[in-house]
């Protein structure tokens, strides 16, 4: 960053390229999945959103749609504080003083084991499998539906919590069906932090527009982007010529700087590689807790595979319908001294092995 603050610190986004711009758009858009490799920068997740839903609006303007301006979001689902990004977040508590002033954003369950009744077990549950979108796009009409936004993997509104296997590939057919723009909004969950460097990518599906934002600079510079395929951009290249969306601070050198640092640094050190394998099955910790959990008063039921069919550790408690109050306090009880034990033991140093190895 002092490097390049040195050689110029500020040139115009809507006027000039340079280097630090066009080696981090290429050194992001190498991991991108799909077509994703038409890249805006800017400064904060907000905007980010902004632009992504601005962007699917000005698509659908220029190819002579302009009665697609409909945005669907899920619910809960935090996407930004600027209005439009708001207006798209089910964060009530944020918006509750500004509802005159954000647009109307139809709102679908999420796919959220933890509080759906279904539990995320039922593949054919409405929020959980995506019909809930299909249901909506049929209701609001497809021809004026632009695009549905959701972030792959919840962020700080459902606390990482994962949609089923298919349903990003299912949301991608019913995009495709009636022609709605895609948007994964990846500021929180992407660049690496699931252990791919995108958290769509299990999921086999490629979004139209993609946000990222938060860890693609490491945290150094205020740096967000919007990621796109040059089949959106051309249509707006060859009809009007321009995005309609200039900031001072776009594409900001000394921003792009620590960007191209902080990408390139993940890649030499095999980060991403390493999220993925910090907590492997090799540490067998359900094994290990359940042990600690008889050795301390506690029955549990272990299971593993839920993340990806081979880790995801957990356990369950299961306490007889008759159970006290000061049992299930016991019970809590029992069940922290376990963790502590299966703590202190080191359990854990078996995904260090591994990871070293
Ligand atoms: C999924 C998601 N989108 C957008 C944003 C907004 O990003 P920022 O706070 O940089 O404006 C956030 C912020 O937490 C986020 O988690």
């Amino acid at each position: 960053m002092a490097q390049q603050a040195r050689q110029f610190g500020y040139l115009s986004g809507a006027a000039f390229t340079h280097g630090p711009v066009e080696e981090l758009a290429q050194e992001l858009a190498a991991t991108l999945p799909g077509d994703l490799d038409k890249l805006y920068f800017l400064s904060s997740g907000s905007e980010a959103v902004e632009a992504a839903l601005k962007l699917a609006r000005q698509y659908w303007v220029e190819r002579g749609r302009p009665e697609k301006h409909e945005i669907i979001a899920l619910a809960p689902a935090y996407h930004g504080n600027t209005l439009l990004a708001l207006s798209a977040s089910a964060r009530e508590q944020y918006r509750t003083p500004f509802r005159e002033w954000l647009v109307d954003v139809h709102r679908l369950p999420a796919p959220y084991p933890y509080r759906c009744p279904c539990g995320g077990r039922d593949a054919d549950c409405p929020a959980c499998s995506g019909a809930v979108l299909e249901q909506a796009i049929a209701r609001i009409g497809a021809s004026r539906v632009a695009a549905f936004i959701a972030e792959p993997v919840g962020g700080s509104s459902t606390g990482g919590s994962t949609p089923r296997p298919e349903y990003f590939r299912r949301v991608r057919e019913i995009c495709d069906r009636y022609q709605v723009l895609f948007i994964a909004d990846e500021i929180l969950c992407g660049a690496g932090r699931t252990g791919t460097w995108w958290a769509i990518e299990p999921y086999g599906a490629v979004p139209d527009i993609m946000t990222l934002g938060k860890g693609i600079s490491g945290g150094y510079a205020a740096l967000s982007a919007v990621a796109a395929p040059e089949r959106i951009i051309d249509v707006i290249a060859d009809g009007s010529g321009s995005f309609l969306h200039a900031q001072t601070f776009s594409h900001h050198p000394v921003a792009c700087a620590a960007g191209l640092a902080a990408v390139r640094y993940l890649k030499r050190h095999g980060l991403v590689e390493r999220c993925a394998a910090l907590v492997p099955r090799a540490a067998r910790f359900a094994e290990a807790f359940t042990e600690a959990a008889q050795q301390a008063g506690l029955v549990v039921w272990p299971n593993v595979g839920h993340a990806d069919g081979t880790n995801g550790d957990l356990v369950m408690i299961a306490p007889p319908f008759v159970v006290t109050e000061p049992e299930i306090d016991e019970i809590v009880r029992r069940l922290a001294e376990a963790l502590e034990m299966t703590l202190q033991r080191g359990q854990l140093s078996a995904s260090r092995t591994v990871i070293e190895a």
